[in-house]
């Protein structure tokens, strides 16, 4: 990649090119506890979510290289803090995408007056993740052991991260 990825809200014509990461990511099974016969429909409604939450992609020119999806973690009481989910094309990894857009969530977030984010289901062994997240100032508040059944590795953790927003 030669340029930074740019970061805008996801439009309609996008999901053409988000869905072969979605769909990648999830039927690999080793980062996202969704369903891999997650269907293209039932992808697109939960991915592409619309305010109060958002959808944006990270690009470069008319190419996808990566997505994210941010709400509110908890509806009512809950719905102070902030969640998001991230993919980058594999293709892209590594080059600074899953960084963007993570920012771009924690500046959407901060504007939008939420105190923190707080992700859920974080894979134990995601590497990148890990460390985007906790260079990014996230902290792991715990870990729930073996909630994760990775094909390659077995039952695997899933962290819960937070950071509190300014
Ligand atoms: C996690 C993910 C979003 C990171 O996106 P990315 O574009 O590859 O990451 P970046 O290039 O922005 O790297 C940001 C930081 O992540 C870490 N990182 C990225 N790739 C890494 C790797 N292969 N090994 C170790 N650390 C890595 C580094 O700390 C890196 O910072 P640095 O470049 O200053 O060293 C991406 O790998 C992905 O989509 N993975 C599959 C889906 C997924 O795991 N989503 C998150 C679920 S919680």
């Amino acid at each position: 990649m030669t340029s930074l990825p740019q970061i805008r809200a996801f439009a309609a014509e996008d999901w053409a090119q988000v869905w072969p990461i979605f769909r990648e990511v999830v039927r690999e099974q080793e980062t996202f506890a969704y369903d891999p016969g997650t269907s293209e429909r039932e992808a697109r409604s939960l991915w592409v979510v619309g305010p109060p939450g958002r959808t944006t992609v990270a690009h470069t020119g008319g190419r996808v290289l990566g997505t994210a999806s941010m709400y509110a973690n908890r509806p009512g009481p809950g719905s102070h803090i902030a969640s998001g989910s991230f993919m980058v094309a594999r293709s892209a990894r590594g080059e600074g995408v899953g960084r963007a857009l993570v920012q771009d969530a924690l500046d959407w977030a901060a504007a939008g007056g939420f105190a923190g984010m707080q992700f859920n289901a974080v894979v134990e062994g995601n590497t990148a993740a890990e460390r985007l997240y906790a260079d990014l100032g996230f902290v792991t508040v715990g870990t729930v052991p073996g909630a994760f059944e990775s094909p390659t590795r077995g039952r695997v953790g899933l962290h819960v991260l937070y950071r509190p927003l300014p």
